[in-house]
């Protein structure tokens, strides 16, 4: 018996019970991250014109919509704070009373087993819009790691459960480790944008946050989407200064590189679904070209079975409710 006819593959899809029970990856929102956008300007909510559902929210906003994910299934966030004002220096990163720093107090106030995750990068709080400090047209690698690893301890101490850089220096990982450790907060964990592609998939985002680089672009520090054996390599750094969760991003583009990071180091491993995958599935669905849910649902369980134990996404939300049925 090694084949056809006794070996019929369509026996176990015959109905939608026979296919749940045999199938080999599973999706629940416990496995859903849900990126928000904080702003300190904002008085309550304000759409986003290139992320059709997601808003710019108020603190009180924020606490609204985390209430409803909550209800719905969702435990964790990711945080992006938006300042009222730029500088060169990110000053407003650090501060303890600095839009992330508020917001996670106010989180962790009213959700105590809420897991509050924050971004740690700068390009939202300077001027130029890069993830670093800038000096001559170059971005700084070793100034910088100083400063990104005081925003990380601000969020920790505010009560952020994993702080998630996102900057691409070299060796921010080990800076942000030694100085929660320093700060008292062994505890809080590291969840490292590991593999981070120069995408052009984050368009919308930088809309969203008003980020785009002022001069020139990110490759510089960057990766390369041509490049896979650099991504095993960046991810073996993080792991060796201390990542506890390794990050590839962006996610539908990556499907291989979550494999493989997956493989190789057997780490939790959580993939980004980005601005540009989400308003993509939006914008075609807006035209009635494909189905929203039905893609959004094959997208992440994609990625979910490329190897992500978890999954970063601006759907969570809907995806949540759809697996409510
Ligand atoms: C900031 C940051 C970016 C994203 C996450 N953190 C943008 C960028 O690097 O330009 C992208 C997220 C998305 O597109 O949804 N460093
Ligand atoms: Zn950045």
């Amino acid at each position: 018996m090694s084949g056809f006819p006794e070996v019929r593959m369509r026996r176990l899809r015959r109905t939608g019970v026979l296919r749940q029970l045999v199938r080999e990856t599973q999706l629940s929102p416990s496995d859903l991250v849900y990126p928000l956008f904080v702003s300190e300007a904002e008085s309550d909510r304000t759409p986003i014109p290139s992320m059709p559902g997601v808003d710019r929210l108020s603190i009180a906003a924020l606490v609204q919509e985390v209430f409803g994910a909550w209800e719905e299934g969702i435990r964790a966030v990711l945080l992006f704070g938006i300042p009222e004002e730029r500088d060169e220096t990110g000053g407003n990163a650090l501060r303890d009373e600095g839009i992330v720093q508020r917001a996670v107090r106010e989180l962790r106030k009213e959700f105590p087993d809420l897991v509050v995750i924050t971004d740690v990068c700068l390009c939202e709080y300077m001027s130029h819009g890069h993830c670093g400090l800038v000096r001559d047209g170059e971005v700084l690698n070793d100034e910088t790691l100083e400063l990104l690893a005081a925003q990380a301890v601000s969020h920790a101490q505010a009560g952020a459960d994993l702080v998630a850089p996102s900057d691409m220096m070299d060796g921010r990982v080990a800076a942000i480790r030694a100085a929660l450790d320093a700060a008292g907060r062994e505890s809080t964990g590291l969840l490292s944008y590991a593999v981070k592609y120069a995408s052009a998939y984050y368009g919308p985002f930088r809309e969203a946050v008003d980020s785009a680089p002022r001069f020139g672009d990110r490759r510089g520090y960057q990766m390369d989407p041509g490049n896979a054996l650099e991504a095993l390599r960046e991810a073996a750094l993080d792991v060796e200064e201390g990542a506890d969760i390794l990050m590839v991003k962006p996610a539908l583009p990556c499907l291989d590189i979550v494999r493989r990071v997956k493989d190789e180091f057997g780490m939790p491993t959580a993939a980004y679904q980005v601005s540009g995958e989400y308003a993509m599935i939006r914008a075609a669905a807006e035209r009635g070209w494909i189905d929203e849910r039905e893609v959004t649902m094959e997208a992440i369980l994609a990625i979910r079975r490329a190897g992500a134990d978890l999954v970063i996404t601006y759907a969570a939300r809907s995806t949540a409710r759809e697996l409510a049925f």
